[in-house]
């Protein structure tokens, strides 16, 4: 693992596999900001005053200690409570730019997180296979902390610290021109120092934010899984494998703070050799002479006329440099963290859903016709899951499809509802080619129910109007009676009002298969697609839910998956497939046992010689 994720970063840092220019992604997250605009540029008034009074500050207390030195208790006063002004209104500008700038950064969290997750609503489900879903929510999540995080650290110190050094710079060079290029020395060197700090711990940042992926994809398998995890006692395997990701994780933010540990001495180290340098010259220069007692002449000062005072307004502009200096590299740490989170971002609301509407989309599904005119397909291009599938089916037909499994069956009933699009070829549906369609046009009309199907969260009533919005509990009890799911919703004693839980883990598996049904039964659709959706029913169950359906719903077209010959062996067409997605054969139940052995050896080994009655 390890040494593909160093490839991996080490692509990253050659630029092999950046996708995009920091113009792309600068722009792409500014936009949005959106409405926090407005707090951007309250934070930045705000820090540029509190930065403004926090120089003058400097500036000023060698007026007030020259009071001090002269006895002038006036001038002590009126100075002290200058510059005490000027503190508490610094202080109440710093309050609201931390205001202003958490204001901004937390309304740029939030409209990066909707954005991403409404953009992640339009993905087709090959758009969500690229992605894992783990990846998704580290993405929608931690990389947006980390972002939003870098923001607000930017919208505080990107007018903060370059104005704050400018200008004690040069309060410096006016002051002491003499001294001041001792700056001009420790800068670079620190500047130096500080950026090489930042590259070494960036590369590990990278590396551990890839591995968070990895991290959440280990507790969402596990915790999606739970059941299955324990049953087969696998609980050992799992925390295995989540201690080795977290302990990798843990490793390497540990060195990085070994690494960023050197920060502080190597900036102590420049602030202790900055002051020991200034004073030194400082008081040869003031023991060379001069008295500098008028404001005038403090700032016209030469370097022969440096009073204590200025020497301490001095050291407070040296502390100031230096302090911004260190902050130019946390935020330099913090931007390259960022900076693969904003593409990790960005690669999510770049992405193209690679299914949407074309203009101009036929609004209606005229009947449930069914076509599929020599379509090939596969989840990669390079491979087939299905090839030349060529077959017509025609309104209020029952189809049966059945096959091993990999065979491809899901598959071809994605395409309908255009879940995936066709390789080539082409799927029409009412005479029309699928991707004429508005997809919630088709989508209404092909109910599918998938091989695994969920329940979320609410009542089992509200689950059941994801079929229909408005649906009256008429509709909705008539849509169970076909689905067999009224008699056990009847022995609930909330009825329709119980609430399901997360993924609908307390109804049985039969029972959740029979809501789903129920859910799909409601949007009145032209076709019906039953992926293996009675598996989990007893054979009963399973020939009355068939039996309602072709008695209450003639007109629609029906596709039943299933592994058990019984449940589509009464189908008007039979669909028999092989591995590799090829048809072995096409017809119903007496001329496939005629003449598919596939089909007739799959019939006796599941029905043996005769046939029996399903109401038994
Ligand atoms: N999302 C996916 N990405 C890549 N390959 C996939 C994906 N889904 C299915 N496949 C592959 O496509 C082939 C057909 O799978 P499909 O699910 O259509 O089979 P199936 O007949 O429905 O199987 P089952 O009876 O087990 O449900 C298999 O080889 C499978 O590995
Ligand atoms: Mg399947």
């Amino acid at each position: 693992m390890a040494k593909e994720k160093k490839e991996k970063v080490r692509k990253t840092l050659t630029g092999e596999i950046r996708k995009y220019s920091i113009k792309h992604v600068l722009g792409t997250l500014a936009h949005q900001i959106k409405t926090f605009k407005r707090d951007v540029a309250l934070t930045w008034i705000c820090v540029f005053l509190e930065s403004g009074l926090e120089i003058l500050i400097a500036f000023f207390i060698q007026f007030l200690l020259q009071r001090v030195r002269n006895n002038d208790l006036n001038g002590i006063i009126t100075w002290a409570a200058i510059i005490a002004l000027m503190a508490i209104a610094a202080a109440g500008f710093g309050i609201l730019a931390g205001y202003w700038a958490s204001s901004a950064s937390a309304g740029f969290g939030r409209n990066l997180r909707q954005s991403m997750f409404e953009k992640v609503q339009t993905y087709s489900f090959k758009n969500i296979d690229k992605f894992s879903p783990a990846s998704i929510v580290t993405r929608t999540t931690t990389d947006v902390s980390n972002v939003q995080f870098a923001f607000m650290m930017i919208c505080r110190t990107v007018v903060r610290a370059p104005f704050m050094m400018i200008f004690a710079l040069i309060m410096c060079f006016i002051m002491a021109p003499g001294l001041a290029w001792i700056f001009l020395v420790i800068i670079p060197v620190l500047l130096f120092l500080l950026m090489f700090i930042a590259s070494k711990v960036h590369k590990r940042f990278v590396l551990i934010f890839n591995t968070y992926d990895e991290l959440n994809e280990s507790v969402e398998e596990d915790v999606d899984g739970i059941r299955v995890v324990k049953s087969f006692d696998r609980k050992g395997y799992h925390i295995g494998h989540f201690n080795k990701v977290s302990d990798f994780i843990y490793r390497n933010y540990v060195q990085n703070e070994k690494i960023l540990s050197f920060n502080n001495p190597i900036m102590n180290l420049a602030i202790f050799a900055a002051m020991i340098l200034i004073s030194i010259l400082g008081a040869t220069i003031i023991t060379q002479n001069v008295e500098v007692t008028q404001i005038e002449g403090v700032i016209s000062a030469s370097p022969l006329n440096l009073g204590v005072e200025s020497l301490s307004s001095l050291f407070t502009y040296v502390m100031i440099i230096l302090m911004s200096l260190m902050m130019v590299s946390m935020v330099y740490v913090m931007i390259t963290i960022a900076r693969n989170s904003a593409e990790r971002i960005v690669e999510i609301l770049d992405e193209d859903p690679d299914i949407k509407n074309k203009d101009n989309p036929v609004m209606e599904v005229k009947n449930g016709d069914v076509d599929f005119n020599h379509v090939y397909f596969g989840y990669n291009p390079n491979k087939y899951v299905l090839e030349d599938i060529d077959v017509h089916f025609k309104q209020g037909e029952t189809i049966g499809i059945i096959g091993p499994t990999g065979s491809s069956k899901t598959s071809l009933v994605s395409l309908m509802a255009r879940l995936y699009d066709v390789n080539e070829g082409e799927v029409k549906i009412g005479g029309v080619n699928v991707k004429d369609y508005d997809i919630q046009t088709l989508r209404d009309s092909v109910a599918v129910v998938l091989q695994k199907n969920v329940l979320f969260t609410g009542t089992i009533r509200d689950n059941l109007k994801w079929g229909k919005e408005d649906a009256s509990d008429e509709e909705i009890w008539a849509a169970c009676d076909i689905a067999q799911a009224s008699e056990f919703l009847h022995n609930f004693p909330k009825g329709l009002d119980t609430n399901v839980v997360e993924g609908g883990s307390n109804v049985s598996g039969g029972q959740k298969q029979r809501l789903c049904i129920a859910r799909a039964l409601l949007k009145d659709p032209r076709i019906l697609i039953l992926d293996d959706s009675t598996s989990a029913c007893d054979t009963h169950t399973d020939a009355l839910i068939r039996e309602g359906l072709s008695k209450t719903k003639p007109d629609v077209t029906k596709f039943i998956i299933a592994q058990r010959v019984l449940s589509i062996k009464d189908c008007d067409t039979i669909l028999v497939l092989e591995a590799g997605g090829k048809i072995v054969d096409i017809g119903n139940n007496d001329e496939l046992m005629k003449r598919c052995s596939v089909y007739r050896e799959l019939y006796e080994s599941q029905l043996g010689g005769g046939d029996f009655d399903v109401n038994e």
